[in-house]
């Protein structure tokens, strides 16, 4: 097993322990946020859109301020919301209708996720550098939204 993959291992594993006896899905969200920003290198955002009605709204996050609402279709949060699947951006500048919150944005990752079978949002992880994220890191982003959905789904079957 590569370093990379035992790193990626101890991040899940301190996420699920921090998520553990939460079902807060806002608590959850903003210690996922956090952690991410804090333990991967080179990211300049990380955060949350929900889906509110038929629109994204920003949820929790780490980085600089960001736009507040993104329609279905719209940017690469939209995208992936459309698609429901997750969308990697090597270069922001070379994607179609990509919405400009950071300008040191210059590659994104969006992993969209759903709740008890309904998509409920996307998570989005921005970085300063050109072409950072690829099949490594969508693995553990998707297994990151994975443990944040079934925190999500102890709370909605809890009586
Ligand atoms: N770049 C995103 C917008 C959200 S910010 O990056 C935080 C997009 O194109 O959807």
């Amino acid at each position: 097993m590569s370093l990379a993959a035992l790193a990626d291992g101890d991040l899940l594993a301190e996420l699920r322990a921090l998520l553990a006896g939460e079902p807060d899905p806002i608590a959850n969200a903003a210690n996922i946020s956090a952690m991410i920003f804090d333990r991967l290198p080179r990211l300049n955002w990380v955060g949350f859109y929900f889906l509110r009605g038929d629109v994204l709204v920003l949820g929790p996050f780490q980085g600089q301020p960001a736009c507040t609402r993104i329609k279905l279709g719209q940017g690469v949060c939209g995208a992936a919301a459309e698609r429901n699947e997750t969308i990697l951006v090597p270069d922001v500048h070379a994607f179609e209708g990509h919405i400009v919150c950071d300008s040191a944005s210059l590659s994104e990752i969006v992993v969209p996720f759903s709740v008890a079978g309904q998509f409920s949002g996307v998570l989005d992880v921005d970085s300063p550098v050109p072409n950072r994220f690829g099949v490594a890191e969508q693995t553990l982003l998707e297994a990151v939204t994975a443990l944040y959905v079934e925190a999500c789904e102890a709370n909605t079957t809890t009586d």
